[in-house]
């Protein structure tokens, strides 16, 4: 008997109410609405209100996946939450969801791989469900970027691109055997590993605590970027493995009704999509209205492409990400 194709069976996000603009920034740092839309192609992102936090934005949009796909939350077996800004130092997100949804004691795993954490999700709960380990995995991206942001001039090259949201799938075994997850590729490389990092606080050798006022004062604990280097790889790994994935099942670019590609900058998705000589009608960019959501940006694209009816059933659809590590993937799937 051959293993089930695994399939998304529902999707489902939470994006906080408050609406940050590029205006709304430059209260607080030395930044111009059209500096940050010329580099980025950002207008404005979601930031949470108080009472918000990472799991909770997670189990919103987990109801929301499980509603989609008509799975009751007592059908979950298993639960995956990718974010790089969890509630806590420990334990991970994916016991908080496994409390607040009330389920039973199925396993929760947390991973990292920021943006790309949402592809390599898929790619673990498409392992599990054609292993037969587990039968409806929760699979969960979610980040709170906007308490981890220097937002003084300081800090304007990198606030100013990301966002908080989360985004959810289902994903169980495909009734229909032409419909599901094809196939998938991650990477990574850790050459570059600090060039996009928030390595403070942390235990990293010649440290002699998790964090000091130092380390606060100086502006250590917030995120560094080289965002040219972010840059150039991207464009170089995004076309690289969507071609991989393309390739192992006899297909082309032209093969594709949509790329999903993660949401780090718009212009990074125009040089993808512009090296893959795929016409940007078949490239789904949300990134205007949210920023970079990093975990979450691949759910949210996919969920909005489906409900603008871009998506159809029996579609060659891809995911891509790239991220911080540098880690990058993608997945294809016949929707
Ligand atoms: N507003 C106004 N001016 C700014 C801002 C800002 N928000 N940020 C930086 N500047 C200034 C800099 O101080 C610098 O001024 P100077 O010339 O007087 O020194 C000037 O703008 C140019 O700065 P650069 O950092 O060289 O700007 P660059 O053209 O490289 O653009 C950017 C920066 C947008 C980050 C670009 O490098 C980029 O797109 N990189 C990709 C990184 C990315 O997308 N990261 C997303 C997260 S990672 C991920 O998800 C994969």
């Amino acid at each position: 008997m051959t293993a089930p194709r695994a399939r998304i069976l529902g999707l489902g996000s939470y994006l906080p109410p408050r609406v940050v603009t590029n205006h709304d920034l430059t209260k607080m740092m030395d930044t111009s609405h059209e500096w940050i839309v010329e580099r980025s192609g950002v207008e404005e992102r979601r930031w949470v209100d108080p009472e918000e936090g990472n799991h909770t934005m997670g189990v919103k949009a987990a109801r929301a996946a499980m509603a989609d796909a008509g799975v009751e939350p007592g059908e979950i077996d298993c639960i995956i939450y990718a974010t790089l800004s969890p509630d806590y130092y420990f334990p991970g997100c994916g016991v908080l969801v496994q409390r607040d949804l009330g389920l039973g004691h199925i396993p929760a795993y947390d991973i990292r791989q920021q943006c790309s954490g949402f592809v390599y999700g898929l790619q673990m709960a498409d392992a599990f469900i054609r292993a037969g380990q587990y039968q409806k995995i929760l699979l969960i991206g979610g980040e709170v970027h906007s308490r981890g942001l220097d937002k003084s001039t300081r800090g304007r090259t990198i606030t100013v691109l990301f966002g908080d949201a989360a985004g959810a799938a289902v994903i169980g075994a495909s009734d229909d055997p032409a419909r599901g997850i094809l196939t998938s590729r991650m990477h990574s490389d850790g050459t570059d590993a600090e060039c996009l990092a928030m390595q403070y606080p942390g235990m990293a050798p010649n440290r002699d605590v998790f964090v000091n006022l130092d380390d606060v004062e100086s502006g250590r604990i917030f995120p560094n970027m080289d965002g040219q280097k972010v840059f150039k790889t991207a464009v170089k790994r995004m076309p690289q493995v969507v071609q991989e994935v393309l390739a192992d099942q006899g297909l082309t670019v032209a093969d594709l009704a949509m790329l999903i590609p993660h949401q780090a900058n718009l212009r990074i998705n125009e040089m993808v999509a512009k090296l893959l000589h795929i016409d940007e009608s078949k490239v789904h960019n949300n990134i205007q209205k949210y920023g970079n959501t990093t975990a979450a940006t691949i759910p949210l694209c996919l969920e909005e492409a489906r409900a603008l009816g871009k998506i159809h059933p029996g579609d060659l659809v891809c995911a891509v990400a790239f991220g911080s590590g540098f880690t990058w993937g993608a997945v294809l799937m016949r929707w």
